[in-house]
């Protein structure tokens, strides 16, 4: 798959587990982790300026420092409009070379879409990122977003999308027409999508966390029966879903075991008929909003507090 001019292949990953604060995690597997993905072909990995203050940024700037062929992702925070370019600036420090840069998620209200936008495209201007790229964005704020640019183009937009929640297809629709790559952030729902016991980190406590029910444990279900009959994992299963549907699939992962997934997603193809099997258990989860909307309305000094409370 290509996101702009990036080639970034089927299945990528993402580095919020390096933040070291959300999620309970053993450093030395996780690098090895993450090698293990680089060293078998991933060619993608996305982090963020919140992700452990920092933290994440450095992990990953050490990681590629040496490895041309990675895409970086990275994602700026919106708590100081105007000051995005100092933001690009300081990530760039820490990773070393940025190739997509991204909001990472709508300005308040009060702050103009297109101020927002621009803000990306005097970054990339003054030469900090290849491509530029928004997240949590619904279809209306991109219907919009597309046509603030003047040079650059929104070549992505990063949203959660999993079999237990679908909320983004008409998002991927509306990226075929208009240009843009939906990556999925939370491909397999924090876990939720693969299994039924789930470990205790506050990463599964904040913001868009699914709950077991009946028809979530059905779609668990399903995953794990085409995973048997398939002789691979419920992980390699969701991913290929994800690269069935038009999206561009992020797990985090936090052990070689997992690396060993992503890896094996990227030569994995579902039939139509197992596709169609998972569309139709999940069909309860097509109509999950958006983080979007509601976000807009909490003025950004306030999105500040609520973070370094979350320790994200
Ligand atoms: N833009 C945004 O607002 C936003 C928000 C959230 C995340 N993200 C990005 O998206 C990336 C992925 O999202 P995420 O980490 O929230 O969720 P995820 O990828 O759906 O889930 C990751 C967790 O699932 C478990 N897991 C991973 N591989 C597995 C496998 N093969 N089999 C079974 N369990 C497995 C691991 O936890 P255990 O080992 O503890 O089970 C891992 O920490 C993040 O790293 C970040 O880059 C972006």
């Amino acid at each position: 798959m290509k996101i702009g001019s990036l080639n970034v292949g089927r299945v990528g990953v993402g580095a919020w587990q390096a933040g070291g604060r959300a999620w309970i995690v053993d450093f030395r597997e996780l690098e090895k982790a993450y090698n293990y993905a680089f060293d078998h072909g991933v060619r993608f990995v996305d982090t963020a300026e919140i992700y452990g203050g920092g933290k994440s940024e450095e992990f990953v700037g050490r990681l590629v420092k040496d490895r041309p062929e990675i895409v970086v992702a990275t994602k700026v925070a919106g708590f100081h409009w105007g000051r995005v370019l100092k933001s690009a600036e300081a990530s760039r420090r820490r990773l070393g070379r940025i190739d997509l840069l991204q909001l990472h998620w709508p300005p308040p209200i009060y702050v103009p879409l297109c101020r927002a936008v621009r803000e990306l495209e005097k970054a990339a201007n003054a030469g900090f990122t290849h491509e530029i790229g928004v997240s949590n964005f619904d279809v209306k704020l991109m219907n919009k977003a597309v046509y603030c640019t003047k040079k650059w183009e929104l070549v992505s937009d990063q949203v959660v999308y999993n079999p237990l929640q679908r909320g983004a297809e008409s998002l991927i629709d509306a990226g075929r027409r208009l240009g843009f790559v939906v990556i999925s952030w939370s491909p397999l729902a924090r876990g939720a999508a693969v299994k039924e016991k789930l470990n205790n980190d506050p990463a599964r406590r904040i913001g868009s966390v699914v709950k077991p029910t009946p028809q979530s444990r059905a779609v668990v279900e399903c995953i794990k029966k085409i995973a048997e009959r398939r002789s691979t994992t419920p992980a390699v299963v969701v991913l290929a879903w994800h690269v069935a549907k038009g999206a561009f699939p992020i797990p985090g992962v936090k052990n070689v075991a997992q690396a060993r997934d992503v890896v094996e997603s990227q030569r994995f193809t579902l039939t139509e008929r197992e596709i169609a099997e998972i569309d139709q258990v999940s069909k309860p989860f097509i109509n999950n909003k958006l983080l979007t909307t509601g976000a807009r309305a909490v003025p950004a000094f306030l999105q500040k507090l609520v973070f370094s409370f979350l320790k994200i």
